[in-house]
């Protein structure tokens, strides 16, 4: 069948298979083209099937050479019906990553739950012995705890009054005002449950607990910090609570690891299209100028040249990882450039629905959102029909 983006407010209901598997070729190629990088062996990435992770993932398979173990919550598919972007990806890596000689299995499932961890903690025991990095990579509306049995929801909200400012409708253009209101009672408590460094440090207690972890280990995990402009929406609020929280875990879990000299990071990354990030106010209206400028500039970049430069010039660079001051690494630093923020700031106030397509990258974005789900990826003939009913190497 031929498959199309069905769209439902801000979600994609369908998932292109040979799309995906594209973009997952063009992500190997780039990594392949910038070169070897002397980096970990034996991989564990939390959160691997999109994204950040994803692009983690090819970064460690095909600049290292790496053994990959994938965790992530994917829907597989059903006879007419396509899975989630994550799931055809995750089958493309495989594949790939197979086709090189290359060890990499997937797991399926909750990874905040007991079961998934041991489970993974099972298939590294009995495949790879030990890992030497573990990516942190979750991006999720909800976490049941457990311990508590609990379901946690996180929210955007700001903290201690309203956020009125600009936003956009990325599919039809209309720039608008939108007021969110502040966090109410529990709403900053469920954020960080969900989305702060709580299960992260979960996941590196079990694997240490049960030796394997080698030594020397590294576990490094992604947050954000962003402009002013979103400050108040991004991280002042709700969101902004976990990633303050997470960050500080990087420093629990680094003096957890001392006796076998382990190392926990954040890196703060760069604001990018994924199906995390669409879904905020006024961050698409932002990436949109953002995209515009860092273009004009030459210094654009998306998951995979963010993260293949994260490990081959800050992880990986043989020389001690540089830090800020609280001791986070920055790949977000071109898009922090103080006359990249000037001039999105600028094109801030301008920015009206009449002037946006111009003065604003939102064919970017929206090349970007598509991609997401394997549609209008560079180098598919789209006219072909599609096969949805794809399976997983290693989950068959
Ligand atoms: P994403 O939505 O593309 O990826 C999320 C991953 O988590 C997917 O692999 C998904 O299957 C997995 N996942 C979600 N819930 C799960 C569960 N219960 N069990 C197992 N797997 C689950 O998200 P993205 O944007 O790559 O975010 C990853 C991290 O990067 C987040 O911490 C995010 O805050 C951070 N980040 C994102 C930025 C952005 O602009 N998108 C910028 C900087 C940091
Ligand atoms: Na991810």
């Amino acid at each position: 069948m031929i498959i199309e983006p069905r769209m439902r407010g801000f979600i994609c209901l369908t998932a292109h298979p040979e799309g995906a598997a594209q973009s997952i070729k063009n992500q190997i190629e780039y990594v392949k083209s910038k070169g070897a990088i002397d980096g970990a062996k034996k991989v564990l990435v939390i959160g691997a099937s999109t994204g950040f992770g994803l692009a983690s993932r090819v970064t460690s398979a095909f600049g290292s050479n790496a053994a990959t173990i994938g965790v992530f919550f994917e829907k597989p598919p059903v006879e007419g019906k396509t899975a989630s972007p994550g799931w055809y990806n995750s089958a493309a890596f495989e594949e790939e990553a197979h086709k090189a000689g290359l060890y990499a299995k997937s797991i399926n499932g909750d990874a905040f739950s007991k079961e998934i961890k041991q489970q993974t903690l099972d298939l590294i025991k009995a495949d790879l012995g030990q890992v030497d990095l573990v990516i942190y990579s979750l991006a999720s509306p909800v976490r049941q705890h457990p311990e508590t049995g609990v379901l946690h929801r996180s929210v955007l909200k700001p903290i201690g009054g309203v956020f009125t400012n600009k936003t956009v409708d990325f599919h039809t253009g209309k720039v608008s005002d939108i007021s969110i209101q502040p966090a109410v009672e529990g709403d900053i408590e469920n954020t960080v449950a969900v989305m702060g460094g709580e299960d992260w440090a979960m996941w590196i207690d079990a694997l240490k607990a049960e030796n394997l972890l080698a030594p020397g280990a590294t576990t490094v995990a992604y947050s954000y910090i962003g402009p002013s402009l979103t400050e108040a929406v991004y991280r002042k609020g709700t969101i902004g609570r976990a990633k303050d929280h997470l960050e500080a875990t990087a420093f629990e879990i680094t003096d957890s690891l001392k006796d076998i000299d382990g190392k926990a990071y954040v890196s703060v990354n760069k604001a990018l299209v994924t199906q995390a990030s669409s879904a905020i106010p006024v961050i698409p209206l932002y990436i949109s100028l953002l995209y515009k400028i860092m273009k004009e500039e030459g210094v654009h970049e998306g998951t995979i040249e963010q993260i293949q430069r994260l490990y081959s010039e800050r992880l990986y660079a043989g020389s001690e990882v540089p830090v800020d001051d609280k001791g986070r690494i920055r790949i977000d630093d071109w898009e922090m450039r103080d006359d990249i923020q000037e001039k999105v700031a600028a094109l801030w106030t301008q920015a009206t629905t009449e002037n946006l397509a111009e003065i604003g990258d939102l064919e970017g974005y929206r090349k970007d959102f598509y991609n997401l789900f394997g549609f209008d990826i560079q180098g598919l003939d789209y006219n072909k029909d599609s096969n949805e009913m794809v399976k997983i190497d290693s989950l068959d």
